[in-house]
């Protein structure tokens, strides 16, 4: 018989009556145990192996908790044990790219051997999509220019990035085709020759997409034109619809900067993203320009979604007549979902240098903002799924 070999790194246990397998087949791992309710909140990649005992929690939290571990950008490896294992709960461990189950009764070995398999499995590999594989796409528009737009996208997209653990997980998009700045913002290089693909959407395929991407860091990809004035009038709306499907496709994060001014797949790109992102300054003509363009996007997208209003460069002590936080939701007749602070300094280093903010100033209140935002449309995003999943269970 050949022994099973001895398990080594961060296993999280779901379920008290796995406790005793610390003394058994999961010596010498780093074992924490914890209650299903532990699966909502795991930073990613803060453990290697997650082992759930089916048996043990009410299915109904177990799907949720999966659905939220299936939501993060590179999910662990999982393993699930029981004796009544749900063709449901199957169903939803069947969304993550590695995962098995193991029916109880089991041997120790048949649990190091399972538990093995799934440590030295490789992480699904870049632009080669598991089965399941679900994006998320962000768009972000400025009510005006210059209020920030470029700037949140890059720094949302640089990020997302860094929490990533899997290679070229994000892309940052820049539609705006004719003078984009987010690949000058970034340092990097635009290399989308948009205008040369000519109409022909079906020309463009998943190795057009990634030969054309620009590799920012490890984990961030830039799809950006080099500047052309008619870039506009060279890419039709199925070209540049096509180009976001695909990228939605590679990556597990895409972020869109987006023109204000409408395109003929402005409104198609909007009500395809999970979140629209309306960026306003402080300013009386800014805001109304945001009331505006959010009012123009919301009765064009599906029933319900709503674009979530930015607030940019809010200033502690503002200088001149600038309107109060009550006197801008007045103005836009809406709720601001989030505010970033402002920081020229930060913001200027940034763009000179060549790189995010986060990078250069990683301790400027406009990161600080930045991630507030982002952790919030990551937690919301999670409890959306983690409520669908309940719901199939209950359904099932
Ligand atoms: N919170 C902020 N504080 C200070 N400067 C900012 C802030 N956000 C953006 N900026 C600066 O404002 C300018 C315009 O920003 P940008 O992101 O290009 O706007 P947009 O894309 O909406 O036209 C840039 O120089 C940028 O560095
Ligand atoms: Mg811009």
């Amino acid at each position: 018989m050949i022994a099973a070999p001895m398990l080594s790194g961060r296993v999280l246990a779901i379920g008290p009556a796995l406790a005793p397998l610390a003394a058994g087949p999961l010596f010498g791992v780093v074992l924490e145990l914890a209650g299903v309710e532990r699966l909502s909140g795991l930073a990613p990649g803060s453990v290697d192996l997650v082992l759930i005992d089916a048996d043990g929690a009410d299915p109904e939290g177990l799907a949720a908790g999966i659905a939220a571990l299936a939501a993060q950008p590179s999910p662990p490896p999982t393993l699930m044990v029981g004796a009544h294992l749900p063709a449901a709960l199957v169903r939803a461990l069947m969304r993550l790219p590695r995962a098995d189950v193991l029916e109880a009764p089991f041997q120790p070995d048949q649990l190091t051997v399972a538990a093995q398999a799934l440590l030295t499995a490789p992480a699904p590999a870049a632009h080669l999509p598991h089965a399941a594989h679900r994006s998320r796409c962000w768009a972000v528009s400025g009510a005006a220019g210059g209020v920030g737009a470029t700037t949140l996208a890059v720094e949302l997209a640089s990020l997302l990035a860094a929490r990533s653990v899997r290679e070229r997980s994000v892309c940052l998009v820049d539609l705006n085709l004719a003078d984009g700045a987010a690949a000058a913002y970034l340092g990097a290089k635009a290399a989308l020759p948009l205008g040369e693909i000519g109409p022909g959407a079906e020309r463009i395929d998943a190795g057009l997409v990634a030969a054309f991407a620009s590799p920012v860091t490890k984990r961030l990809d830039l799809l950006a034109c080099p500047r052309d004035p008619v870039a506009f009038d060279h890419a039709p709306r199925e070209v540049v619809l096509r180009l976001l499907d695909l990228a939605c496709e590679a990556y597990d994060f895409v972020i869109v900067d987006v023109p204000r001014h409408r395109r003929a797949w402005t409104l198609d790109v909007l009500a395809g993203a999970d979140e629209v992102l309306v960026v306003s300054e402080l300013t009386v003509p800014a805001l109304l320009a945001a009331r505006a363009l959010s009012d123009e996007i919301e009765a064009a997208l599906p029933a319900g979604a709503k674009p979530r209003i930015v607030l940019n460069r809010l200033a502690s002590r503002m200088f001149g007549p600038a309107p109060s936080m009550a006197e801008a939701e007045r103005a836009l007749q809406r709720k601001a979902d989030a505010g970033l602070s402002s920081d020229w300094e930060a913001a200027a280093a940034s763009v000179n240098l060549g790189g995010p903010i986060s990078q250069h100033r990683p301790k400027s209140k406009i990161v600080r903002d930045v991630t507030a935002l982002a952790d919030r449309l990551l937690a919301e995003d999670a409890q959306r799924a983690a409520k669908a999943a309940a719901h199939a269970v209950r359904a099932a």
